[in-house]
């Protein structure tokens, strides 16, 4: 990886603060965070504990989410060790060193929740493509983790899993709607209610995947695609997210709208034109 060239924030025990955490608090985050020009890489990093995430990861990473730099252009997220991440640290359902909502206060804990969500959010904004590099296990929150990544790139080793109806809870992570968007509702039902595992071969034929390759040749794969991905023209790719994005929600006539409204954008940043009317 590239010499981190991160421009550092300050100091903020409260990661609601502006600027990128610090080297300290990404390290309190179980975190790296590697910005190298137009990319970003964000590492799981905790592997004695197979990358187990707390609430102090997912808000640090809504915090890379708010403070990366405008030129950044591709995200991509992965783990140290021998897996992607185990999940939710079990040691947080305890309260072990962290706030945690128990659901006698509403209100409480519907922001608790919401402000875990936002690390997961920003990962679908149209300035950017994130990628998935996913090896080995892939638990709960870190399978949501990677649903909410763009484009998911496997090692021929993983091994997906949505754990938590097996845990008496339901996966709140923002991964509930791409998981039915990509299997459908009866095959995401089977996966969740089930908890079973998912191996790489059956996650690239159910769409949980765009690629798998042989472990030994992710880094490579992932460099590859990043390079095409920064190959395309960076006004035309942010149109184009922005399109695809609304593709399934809106009719074919909304649609046909859209396409015409990114295109005369487009033609007026390539030609010059000026608005008019
Ligand atoms: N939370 C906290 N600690 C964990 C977690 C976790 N989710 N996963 C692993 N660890 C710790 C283990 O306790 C162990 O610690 P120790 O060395 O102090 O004993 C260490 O990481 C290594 O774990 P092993 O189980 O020995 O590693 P192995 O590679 O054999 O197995 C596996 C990995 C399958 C991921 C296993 O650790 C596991 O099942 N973990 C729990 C997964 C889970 O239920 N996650 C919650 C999902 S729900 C959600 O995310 C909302």
């Amino acid at each position: 990886m590239a010499d981190a060239k991160v421009e550092q924030g300050r100091p903020d025990a409260v990661t609601g603060g502006t600027g990128l955490p610090t080297a300290e608090e990404l390290a309190a985050a179980g975190l790296l965070l590697d910005i190298d020009g137009a990319v970003a890489t964000v590492a799981l990093n905790r592997p004695e504990r197979r990358n187990a995430m707390t609430f102090t990861l997912w808000r640090t990473l809504a915090r890379i989410g708010r403070s990366l730099p405008a030129e950044v252009r591709v995200v991509v997220l992965r783990g140290e060790g021998s897996c992607f991440s185990a999940g939710i640290d079990l040691g947080m359902f305890s309260g072990e060193g962290e706030g945690f909502a128990d659901g006698s206060d509403e209100a409480a804990a519907d922001a608790f929740i919401a402000d875990l969500q936002q690390g997961y959010t920003w990962l679908r904004r149209p300035e950017i493509v994130t990628i998935a590099q996913v090896h080995g296990h892939a638990i709960g929150g870190a399978f949501q983790l990677a649903l909410a990544c763009d484009i998911r790139v496997i090692a021929d080793d993983t091994r997906f899993c949505m754990k938590e109806p097996a845990l008496g809870l339901v996966p709140d992570l923002t991964g509930t709607k791409p998981l039915v968007e990509i299997v459908g509702l009866n095959r995401a039902l089977e996966l969740c209610l089930t908890a079973r595992t998912v191996l790489a071969d059956e996650a690239l034929r159910l769409g949980l995947a765009e690629t798998v390759v042989p472990a030994a040749d992710l880094p490579g794969a992932v460099a590859d695609l990043t390079a095409s991905l920064l190959a395309v023209n960076a006004g035309a790719a942010v149109a184009t997210k922005r399109l695809l994005q609304q593709a399934s929600e809106n009719t074919l006539e909304q649609q046909c709208a859209a396409e015409r409204r990114e295109q005369i954008g487009r033609l007026r940043e390539m030609f010059g034109g000026a608005a008019q009317g």
